[in-house]
């Protein structure tokens, strides 16, 4: 095991989660609190992550002494390496200027951390971002590879097994970062590498059941992937102390509704409550074309709902969500400062406070893809865990202006034959989300020999890794083409559709 001592980084998760990939089990634990988790572990080695603070500043965090004398590897990322070089007797500097993005790396030297991947003399991108830096290295270390602006780059104590990086190798933007963790872990720390989801699995179904102990968990079902991996997660956990509520808000998509209760009741024979609430939902949405409010009447809405369910079910203890990584650092920016809402994200928050419930969330740690194969170990079929992410708020967030039940009809009509074109030319899962949009836009036509004056349906495809980002999915002319005639002949109440090429940014996913 491998033990990650955060320093407050925004991407320390991202380094836990390249251990993960190495095949390999680690633990997160705050600076300030690391020396338990130590004792508890015996980790085979040690990562220190980067962080906000400068080591030149008074009372700025330290690494505790044991872990240096401890005889194990050390591998500092960024804050991680200053602090380990500051108490190892090297020197840093407050820079004038930082340096952040893209940089070079030039190896200088060959190093254990580059096995079967860097040789001498190469340059290779890595992902830099940083004020201070090394001026000196501690005794016992040498160069092993040089940025521009930052000459210790890597820098490495054979003997002692301390490794230390001025660049993020957790990041996606240092392409090879994954490969030198992974070496790190197991060609220094001597990690088997043969750690899988199926001990993640098997760690949280016995962390949730000391959690719950006899309490009650309710848990809402989005239809989606998350909440759908949770449940059955916390039901292997705890089985009937677990009861899930569907709040089905008529704007799912086509068949939605159905595969939820006959996985749950049918497959699993989880205990559901199906509440079908479409007429309140459409009802209130009635007359509302504002993005915001349409948004925050669905997320209050849903809690009311939920809350009488729940207290219905009688006194549940425990409210479970399947919050990911990426939903607990959305509101922080990748460099920390302060981020402005964009969209009021829909969520269960503010029943746990409101009904005085705790919160079991299993998937907190994840990122999507890898909740997709913890789906797949639970024994979740394809079409559940492969499924694109679609938002709480529904089809509402993809009818600009105001939402009828005509309208979702018509939406979820033609999403349908999206769907299936993607499918059928096999491109599903090199797309991270297709969905159609119905347009507050009618436009005129010609079918047959008759005028038509029919809305416009808008088709949105883009690859992404976690939603933060996202590149338009470049399909071929005569897909679209495809897709668009089978949409204006089979969708009654459409007669145009147009394709979107906006990346996010600038723009964002979802049309509101
Ligand atoms: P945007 O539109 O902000 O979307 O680029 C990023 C990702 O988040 C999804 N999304 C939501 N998910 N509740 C959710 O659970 C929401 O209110 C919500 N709004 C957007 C969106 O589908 C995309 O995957």
């Amino acid at each position: 095991t491998i033990l990650i001592v955060d320093f407050g980084s925004q991407v320390t998760q991202l380094i836990a989660r390249r251990v993960r990939e190495a095949g390999v089990y680690s633990e997160i634990a705050p600076f300030n609190n690391a020396e338990d988790a130590f004792e508890r572990m015996k980790p085979k080695g040690i990562i220190l992550s980067g962080g906000p603070s400068s080591v030149t500043d008074e009372g700025s965090p330290r690494i505790p002494q044991a872990f240096l004398d401890a005889d194990i590897p050390v591998l500092g990322i960024c804050y991680g390496q200053q602090v380990m070089t500051t108490q190892l007797g090297g020197q840093v500097e407050g820079g004038e200027s930082g340096e952040f993005g893209r940089a070079f790396i030039e190896i200088a030297e060959s190093c254990v951390l580059f096995d079967g991947l860097w040789k001498v003399g190469e340059k290779h991108q890595v992902w830099m971002s940083h004020g201070d830096k090394v001026t000196e290295f501690a005794p016992g270390f040498r160069i092993v590879a040089t940025t521009e602006g930052a000459p210790f780059a890597i820098i490495a104590d054979d003997d002692k097994r301390f490794y230390g990086m001025q660049f993020h190798p957790e990041v996606v933007h240092t392409p090879d970062g994954g490969k030198l963790i992974a070496n790190f872990v197991r060609h220094v720390c001597g990690c088997a590498g043969d750690w899988s989801m199926a001990e993640f699995k098997a760690a949280k179904i016995k962390e949730i059941r000391e959690q719950v102990g006899d309490g009650k968990v309710i848990c809402g079902l989005s239809g989606g992937v998350d909440s759908a991996v949770a449940a059955v997660l916390i039901h292997e956990a705890i089985g009937e102390q677990l009861t899930c509520v569907f709040v089905d808000h008529g704007l799912m998509r086509m068949g939605e509704a159905d595969q939820v209760v006959s996985l749950f009741k049918g497959h699993y024979n989880i205990p559901l409550v199906h509440l079908d609430v479409e007429t309140l939902f459409l009802n209130g949405l009635k007359g509302e074309a504002d993005p915001e409010k349409k948004r925050k009447f669905i997320g209050k809405t849903f809690i009311d709902v939920f809350e009488i369910e729940a207290k219905k079910v009688g006194g549940a203890d425990f409210l479970a969500q399947g919050t990911l990584y990426p939903d607990v650092i959305e509101s922080v920016s990748f460099t920390g400062g302060p981020s402005v809402t964009i969209k009021s994200h829909h969520n269960v928050g503010g029943l746990p406070e409101r009904m005085n419930m705790k919160l079991v969330e299993p998937l907190r740690e994840l990122f999507k893809d890898e909740v997709r194969a913890l789906g797949r170990e639970l024994g979740l079929p394809e079409i559940f865990v492969g499924r694109h992410p679609f938002p709480g708020p529904g089809l509402a967030i993809r009818i600009p202006g105001e939402v009828t039940k005509e309208r979702c009809d018509i939406l979820r009509k033609a999403d349908a034959i999206y769907l299936e074109e993607i499918r059928n030319a096999g491109l599903y899962d090199a797309i991270w989300q297709a969905f159609a949009v119905l347009l507050p836009v009618k436009t005129v036509g010609v079918m047959g020999d008759s005028r038509t004056y029919d809305n416009v349906c808008g088709l949105r495809a883009v690859t992404s890794t976690d939603g933060m980002t996202a590149d338009v999915y470049p399909f071929d002319a005569s897909f679209l083409t495809r897709v668009s005639t089978r949409i204006v002949n089979e969708v009654k109440g459409i007669n145009r559709v147009v394709y979107d090429y906006t990346s996010k940014p600038p723009g964002t996913i979802e049309w509101e």
